[in-house]
């Protein structure tokens, strides 16, 4: 038997307001549940390391791979592997199912740059594969889709941002922003299509040593003056997982702030190995390659701050 002194009950305690409790339970409800089923399509470079930091977080994580050699490894990394191409629609469709959230960091395999043909069958097929899928995943709360500068064409150095209007002048970087137009439709009320647009991907086992470093002492045509914009790895994990906690929706360009020219990156390159410097013969014609400057305005803006916000050398 309780006293008076005893009892749970507060006689002085404010009553209990239904409405007040009605909104707490909404919105617990409405927020993100700790621990996600998260579908990463394409765990390659960044989608194996960004697989390894969700499972490591305690995430559900699967990971897709084309190649039946990989998927031993990814097995050692994800909780589940599937071996699937995105141009299968059944298997995309079961891939789906039950996730909270879905990555796609797919691109063509080989070292080569693969054709026109072999970059529609990976980007169109699987985006389209995935909208298909998306409109029977009722759980489905995101796809974050990782996509490339490159659809914003040659700007012959000139700034672009995220309102720019897209001029992809090779073949390839069409089929890019053509996915992504078939992303956007998988938008609805209750998903969320974040589009994120990387420079050029360096880091662990992909650094600018091995990519200019065979340059030094060279004479090359031109005066090295095109832009490069480049983003280390580990803000592309970084950038995804902000997209992810804050439900981002729509497009956003993804490039640390170095802006350099292709002469000041391989010069600062070429310094700090101690290497001897690349010439630069201006009366030499270069071939005519992409330059742009890519605005990262927009995702900073938001909120999210560069973990590597000038290249690595
Ligand atoms: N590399 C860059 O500098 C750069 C620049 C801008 C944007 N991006 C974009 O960034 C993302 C990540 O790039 P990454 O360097 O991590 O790529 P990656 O290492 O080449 O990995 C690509 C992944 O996609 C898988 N894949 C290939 N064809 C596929 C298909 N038809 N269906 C389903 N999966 C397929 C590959 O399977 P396997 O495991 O069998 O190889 C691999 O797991 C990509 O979306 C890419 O387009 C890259």
């Amino acid at each position: 038997m309780y006293n008076s002194v005893d009892s749970p009950f507060d006689e002085n305690a404010p009553k209990l307001d239904m409405a007040y409790l009605k909104q707490r339970l909404r919105q617990q409800a409405q927020s993100r549940p700790l621990y996600e089923n998260i579908a990463i399509l394409g765990c390659g470079y960044v989608g194996s390391a960004l697989a390894a930091y969700w499972e490591d977080q305690g995430h559900f994580v699967t990971g897709t791979t084309t190649s039946r050699e990989r998927a031993d490894l990814l097995g050692e990394i994800v909780s589940k592997v599937v071996l699937m191409k995105g141009n299968d629609a059944t298997t995309v469709q079961s891939l789906v199912e039950g996730q909270d959230t879905v990555v796609v960091s797919v691109a063509p395999r080989g070292s080569g740059v693969a054709d026109e043909a072999t970059y529609k069958a990976t980007y169109l097929a699987t985006a389209r594969n995935l909208v298909q899928a998306s409109l029977q995943a009722p759980h489905l709360k995101q796809i974050i889709y990782l996509s490339s500068c490159s659809v914003y064409g040659d700007r012959q150095g000139a700034w672009v941002d995220e309102n720019s209007l897209i001029f992809p002048n090779e073949a390839r970087s069409q089929v890019l922003h053509e996915a992504e137009e078939i992303i956007s439709q998988a938008a609805s009320d209750n998903k969320r299509v974040c589009i994120l647009r990387l420079g050029g991907i360096y880091g662990p086992g992909r650094e600018l040593l091995g990519m200019f470093g065979g340059l030094a002492g060279m004479t090359l045509p031109g005066r090295g003056d095109r832009f490069i914009n480049w983003i280390h790895r580990d803000d592309i994990l970084g950038a995804i997982e902000f997209a992810r906690l804050n439900q981002l929706q729509g497009v956003y360009n993804l490039v640390d702030d170095s802006q350099l020219t292709v002469h000041q990156q391989v010069e600062r390159l070429c310094f700090k190995y101690g290497l001897p410097p690349v010439r630069w013969d201006s009366e030499q014609v270069s071939q005519r390659r992409k330059s742009l400057r890519v605005s990262n305005g927009k995702l900073k803006a938001v909120g999210y701050q560069l973990i590597h916000p000038t290249i690595l050398y």
